[in-house]
């Protein structure tokens, strides 16, 4: 690329696309100014920001950062975990960064015990353990599989205690699934629960067991659809897992610190009392699908529904109890919940004309086990940004317009842990701050192609960054599709535009949780994916998530890795230069018509019965719309060099994803505050626009009449929040009060 003229390349090209799509979107005129002491003709020889950032992202180096992450195991809040903090923040001294933060947080976590595993016997008639599950996963390839650093099996929260009884299988343990037991007569007061993983969060299964009275969860993950292909083709042959596998994961459905909700888990917090705190109180463990298969294969009771039948060698029966009379399950869990320290690690580079308006990203350090994927990947291609955004500043003399703001959360894994609690002890300043919050958490869990959430705001910045970044798939780029962008629109289409990829639902998940759903900042997560499937990477949290899984399997030559890290940095770099935020209202009004149409079209006839109108509600959604288009209009004639027009403008686009924040809460969620994007309260993961009106119309169809009433009285007044909402996000598109 030649050298730098104003307006021109890349931020140029954006910009004409920006006016043909009618969107908010502009760009700095003279980005390259914001540096100090660059003389003329430095500042002429310089590339533009993407050209710079595309030549200097380095697959290679990206590779040796993830190489230096996964040597060992990194739980949240142990002494390796602190290590890796140290290591991060080393590191983003040594690159130069202009502030470098490490954020302490005493929190309550969960490990399984050092000396007594954590096992699920089979217990005969006599009380003699027939069969005993496996303590550990089975090392198979790469050498770090076998060292003792490895922890025992566990689920994070997951109650210790050692319980016997008959098993029910409950197939993916959904509400539905609960509902057929119930049709079939089979209660589970006193049973223990065999579930397997993967539709929805593991969490939600636990309370669910426990609200039915079940004394402990089994959890496993089952081949057909973990390990389609067979036995034979699983790692390390392929990506498929193999029948040693048993993925951990946190057990809590509240996120952050069990003991501090709401406040952060500084010196100073107050703790409420361990029986409060919202976690498990019974056992919970994953087992491998082999291990499985000793407990499945035994099981009494009438055979299982087809839809219930997985992909072992048997017939999966429903229990309870097994075929040898008097056999039980023992299931002995030996956790420990721990007070302890996470860290995070923040580094800033400093905005040069507004220092206090920040465009953060993150991902996070702690790992289940190696975290060659989940989370390292990600960490490794925010390491590789960080190096190229500090060498821009050190050698050219450049500086973003805002800050940048670099973020390495500690204890995800156990629920989003150090995220949430600087969410809490910073949400003033980042609500009043911060223009948006971009997630990584694994850069790669395959190659197939990109798959992103985000909220509304952000779409059309994605689209157009991703629409520059060049196919890592040479497969790809031979069948014509040279960019990221269309391998996306092929492989995960939106289901409306099936010429445009699909933006999905920014639910919960990861660390983005208290920017989105409780402070109203803007979110996007994004990371390369391994199939079109819903299911997520075979190998997530396991032990064979390993550097090699990642080396030689889903990504040699690290080019996915540099995509995404690209795409990460082409993100940042547009919220953080132009004057005018290009955030897509017109995107945002579009997501908000089509919401509300659906739960007119699904819930309209129920609403209707009770004489509700929803005539204010619609009224508000058309006035949303038309506010975006006025606010459009009304910028079109913007001084740009004025600062404080600028400012106003920006201040106004930022109040818009603050405005459909409640601080009162959803219905029954106080910590879910966004009335728009939280995500259903049936399942953490998934998302569906206005949660807060389709749980409850959702709960409505499922109660019996006499309890209808105070689920209707919920509904009218979250009606009212959702309607107020709405108005108010229309009005801060404007200078008035009114
Ligand atoms: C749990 O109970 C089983 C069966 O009674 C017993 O064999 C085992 O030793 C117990 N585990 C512990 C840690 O006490
Ligand atoms: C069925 O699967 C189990 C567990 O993977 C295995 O041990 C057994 O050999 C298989 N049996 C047959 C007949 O394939
Ligand atoms: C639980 O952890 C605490 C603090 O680390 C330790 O003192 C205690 O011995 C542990 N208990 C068990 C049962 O492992
Ligand atoms: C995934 O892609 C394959 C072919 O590439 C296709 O056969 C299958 O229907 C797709 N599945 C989904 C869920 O889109
Ligand atoms: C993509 O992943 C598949 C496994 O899913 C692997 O066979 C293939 O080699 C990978 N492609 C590249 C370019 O790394
Ligand atoms: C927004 O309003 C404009 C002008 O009335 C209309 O053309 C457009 O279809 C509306 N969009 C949505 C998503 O309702
Ligand atoms: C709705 O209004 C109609 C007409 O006024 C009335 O007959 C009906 O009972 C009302 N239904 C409810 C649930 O209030």
């Amino acid at each position: 690329m030649g050298k730098y003229s104003l307006v021109t390349g890349c931020f140029a090209g954006a910009l004409g696309l920006a006016v043909v799509l009618g969107l908010v979107f502009a760009f700095a005129t003279t980005p390259w100014r914001n540096g100090r002491n660059v003389d003329e003709e430095e500042l002429l020889a310089l590339e533009d920001f993407e050209d710079y950032l595309m030549r200097q992202v380095d697959p290679q180096s990206i590779r040796q950062f993830l190489r230096s992450l996964t040597h060992l195991p990194h739980l949240g809040g142990t002494v390796e975990e602190h290590r890796m903090s140290a290591l991060i923040s080393d590191t983003w001294h040594q690159q130069g960064m202009d502030e470098v933060h490490m954020v302490p947080y005493e929190v309550l976590l969960s490990y399984p015990s050092k000396e007594v595993p954590n096992l699920v016997r089979l217990v005969d008639q006599d009380g003699a353990a027939t069969w005993v599950s496996a303590a550990k996963q089975k090392p198979l390839y790469s050498p770090e599989e076998a060292i003792p650093d490895v922890p025992f099996t566990f689920n994070g929260y997951a109650a210790p205690g050692n319980v016997t009884g008959d098993v029910v299988y409950v197939n993916y343990g959904r509400a539905q699934d609960f509902e057929k037991l119930s049709e079939e007569g089979i209660d589970l007061e006193g049973k223990i629960v065999l579930a397997r993983y993967g539709k929805i969060f593991r969490a939600n299964i636990a309370q669910t067991a426990e609200d039915l009275g079940a004394v402990g969860l089994v959890l496993f993950s089952d081949p057909s659809d973990y390990a389609p292909e067979g036995p034979e083709f699983v790692y390390p042959h392929s990506y498929f897992l193999p029948p040693s596998a048993a993925p951990f994961g946190t057990v809590k459905l509240v996120d952050g610190d069990p003991l501090t909700p709401f406040y952060p888990a500084t010196q100073s917090a107050f703790h409420i009392p361990m029986a409060e705190a919202p976690i498990p109180t019974i056992p919970v463990q994953p087992i491998s699908y082999e291990d499985a298969w000793q407990i499945l294969s035994r099981l009494g009771g009438a055979p299982a529904p087809e839809e219930w039948q997985g992909g072992l060698n048997i017939t999966y029966h429903l229990g309870p109890g097994f075929s040898q009379p008097g056999w039980k399950l023992n299931l002995d869990v030996n956790n420990n919940n721990t007070h302890t320290t996470t860290y995070n690690v923040i580094g800033v580079i400093k905005g040069s004309v507004e220092p206090d308006r920040y465009v953060l990203l993150g991902n996070h350090i702690d790992a289940w086990i190696f975290g060659g994927l989940d989370p390292n990947s990600g960490t490794a291609a925010m390491l590789e940004l960080s190096r190229v955004f500090t060498k821009l500043v050190k050698e050219k003399g450049w500086r973003p317009r805002r800050s940048l703001v670099f973020c390495a959360w500690g204890a995800e894994e156990y629920g989003l842990v150090g995220s949430l609690e600087w969410t809490e002890q910073f949400g003033k300043q980042l609500a009043d701050r911060a223009v948006a919050y971009l997630n990584v958490d694994m850069a790669i869990e395959g190659n197939y192609t990109l798959r992103t959430k985000s909220a509304p705001l952000l779409y059309q910045v994605i689209y157009e960054s991703a629409k520059k970044i060049p196919n890592p798939d040479p497969e790809e780029t031979k069948a014509g599709r040279l960019t990221v962008y269309d391998t996306w629109a092929l492989r995960k289409p939106d289901p409306v535009e099936s010429n445009t990829p699909l933006m999905q639902f920014i639910g919960s998940g990861s660390d983005y949780k208290g920017f989105q759903h409780n402070l109203g900042i803007p979110c996007m997560d994004t990371r390369y994916t391994y199939s079109n499937r819903t299911l997520g990477e075979p190998q997530y949290h396991t032990l064979y998530e390993t550097f090699a899984l990642v080396d030689e399997i889903y990504d040699r030559g690290f080019h996915f890795h540099k995509a995404v890290t690209d795409l990460w940095g082409f993100v940042a770099l547009r919220l953080s230069e132009p004057e005018i935020l290009p955030f897509s209202l017109g995107a945002y009004a579009t997501f908000i018509s089509r919401a509300s149409a659906n739960i007119l079209e699904k819930y309209g006839d129920l609403i209707a019965s009770q004489n509700i109108t929803m005539d204010y509600f619609t009224a508000a959604v058309q006035k949303f719309n038309l506010s975006t288009i006025d606010f459009k209009k009304s910028i079109e004639k913007l001084d740009l060099k004025n600062p404080l027009a600028v400012r106003r403008v920006n201040d106004q686009l930022m109040m818009v994803e603050r405005a459909f924040i409640d601080t009162r809460g959803l219905p029954g969620r106080p910590d879910y505050n966004h009335i728009v994007t939280a995500p259903s309260k049936n399942d953490a993961y998934s998302g569906t626009a206005f949660a807060g009106l389709s749980d409850t119309l959702f709960a409505l169809q499922e109660t019996p009449d006499d309890l209808r009433p105070d689920l209707w009285v919920t509904f009218s007044r979250h009606l009212a929040a959702v309607t107020h909402a709405l108005e108010t996000a229309s009005k801060v598109l404007t200078d008035d009060l009114w």
